[in-house]
């Protein structure tokens, strides 16, 4: 029997399934565990399930001991944990790709809309009282139809929300490191462009791309520059990606239209520019954020530390 501890709340479900084949301790308490009490719980583990709100770095992995095996991160982005430090002590490390890819693309979408149909807006209006009424003129928003989205990083929840934009009748333009295949792209009617003529062109940037220090602030001032001033942004990635003080600046300026974040540079913080302005849909971080999407994410998690620790391939390892 192993010993896997499981770094922050997560589905019972999941729960059971490592606990029906080994001793597990799973961090149960609402608040996230501090990084002084997860020091101390590590030690000794064979096993981590980690949430992206863990650090996971050479400290965290000293301090869980020469036996740990397996980390196996509750999230697609793995932008929280130092993977080159997992390999070099041959822990193998894992992310849960593909059962999020949906619920978060409906998020993006979501925001695409909330931003271009001024739904925040509207909302805030009514919930603090103001005196409205319809008025040809009142709220107007931005269609869809017939309208540009270009995609930053062309994965699954890139070609998801691709999908529903064709859905809104939107043409779709994308940058991404590696093409789609020709049906995929085919499928998708989807035109791959260099970031440039994306910023220049796309009417809806929406950014999918993983974090690293190769897209830290891969969007910032000089972007903006670029973008229409009838243009959104929408990140549903991470929220470093974004020169979060550069887009309050161009949201405030006019130098593009409207925003919607679900992801943010230094979370829970928000940029006080940011929470001034009326023309940004701000949602905390909801990608993934449905009963079944959350069960899936920590069950392929479960599955992933219980097939190291059974000395087989896991099913969804990081892939470098
Ligand atoms: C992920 O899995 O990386 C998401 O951000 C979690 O919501």
């Amino acid at each position: 029997m192993s010993k896997i501890v499981v770094t922050g709340r997560i589905p019972e479900v999941a729960v059971e399934r490592l606990r029906a084949e080994h001793e597990v301790d799973a961090w149960s308490a609402a608040e996230a565990i501090s990084r002084e009490e997860l020091l101390t719980r590590v030690a000794g583990a064979d096993a981590l399930l980690t949430l992206l709100t863990e650090r996971v770095d050479a400290e965290l992995l000293d301090a869980a001991g020469p036996q740990l095996k397996v980390v196996a991160n509750v999230a697609v982005g793995y932008d929280n944990v130092d993977v080159p430090a997992c390999t070099a002590r041959g822990i193998i490390a894992t992310n849960t790709p593909g059962v999020l890819t949906e619920a978060t693309a409906d998020v993006a979408f979501a925001l695409i809309l909330m931003a271009t149909r001024r739904t925040g807006e509207g909302e805030r209006v009514i919930r603090s009282g103001q005196p409205w009424k319809w008025g040809m003129f009142y709220l107007l928003g931005s269609g869809l139809q017939g309208k540009t989205l270009g995609v930053v990083g062309m994965g699954g929840i890139g070609q998801a929300t691709a999908r529903r934009a064709r859905a809104f009748g939107m043409d779709v333009i994308y940058q991404s490191r590696s093409g789609l295949g020709p049906e995929v792209a085919a499928g998708l009617g989807a035109r791959r462009v260099g970031l440039d003529e994306l910023l220049a062109t796309a009417d809806v940037v929406s950014l999918h791309c993983p974090y690293s220090p190769a897209t830290h602030h891969l969007i910032g001032a000089e972007q903006f520059a670029a973008m229409r001033d009838s243009a959104y942004l929408v990140n549903t990635a991470r929220g470093p990606i974004v020169d979060e003080a550069a887009l309050a600046d161009a949201l405030r300026d006019g130098q593009i239209a409207g925003a919607g974040l679900d992801v943010y540079e230094r979370e829970p913080l928000v940029h006080a520019g940011l929470l001034e302005l009326d023309n940004v849909a701000l949602l905390p971080h909801l990608g993934s954020a449905t009963i079944e999407t959350r069960t899936a994410m920590a069950t392929l998690a479960a599955d992933n530390a219980l097939a190291v620790l059974a000395g087989e391939q896991p099913p969804t390892p990081i892939e470098k």
